[in-house]
């Protein structure tokens, strides 16, 4: 019998003042993308923004339909634009801002499952970490080292056929 730890280390930063200016500027931009959100339905508003090596920012907020599962988070749209626009960039960071109804968010909201999934699928093709930085209400972040970190024993294309 084994047991192995599968677990990272979070960091926690109670404002936003002891960020480098560029990861502020990061979450700003996943903040005004919140305004480009579709939510009648949980009114939940998610912001999305993606900071490239080139330099690039690519945005995304949630977009949500009538019959529920047809909608998309703001992870998923930014990360499905990237690939469209730009398959070879290669992302270092991701910012994420989400914005609840009637109610202030003292711990930031983490991605989805499914978008976790999603967002694996590039850290491997890219072959480098994305650093993921997520904002509540009051200002506090959390910053995780990777998307790996945030789902571990991640199912990957290793497992299947060698062809792909
Ligand atoms: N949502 C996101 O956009 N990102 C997340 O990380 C969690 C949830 C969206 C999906 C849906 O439009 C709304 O928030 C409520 O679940």
């Amino acid at each position: 019998m084994e047991k192995r730890h599968v677990g990272f280390d979070l960091t926690i930063y109670e404002g936003e003042q002891s960020l480098p200016p560029g990861d502020r500027e990061l979450l700003s931009k996943a903040r005004e993308a919140t305004s480009g959100a579709y939510a009648p339905y949980s009114g939940f508003r998610v912001g999305a923004a993606l900071l490239l090596e080139s330099g690039e920012v690519v945005i995304g907020s949630n977009q949500e339909n009538a019959s529920f599962p047809s909608g998309l988070c703001a992870e998923r749209v930014a990360v499905f634009q990237k690939g469209a626009r730009f398959p070879e960039g290669v992302i270092e960071v991701l910012a994420v801002v989400a914005l609840s109804p009637g109610k202030h968010l003292k711990i930031p909201a983490a991605p989805c499952g499914n978008c976790r999934q999603s967002l694996l699928e590039y850290e491997h093709r890219q072959e480098s970490p994305i650093r993921i930085l997520l904002q509540a209400d009051n200002g506090s972040v959390y910053e995780c080292p990777s998307v790996s970190a945030l789902l571990p024993l991640g199912f990957d294309q290793s497992y299947l056929n060698s062809r792909y």
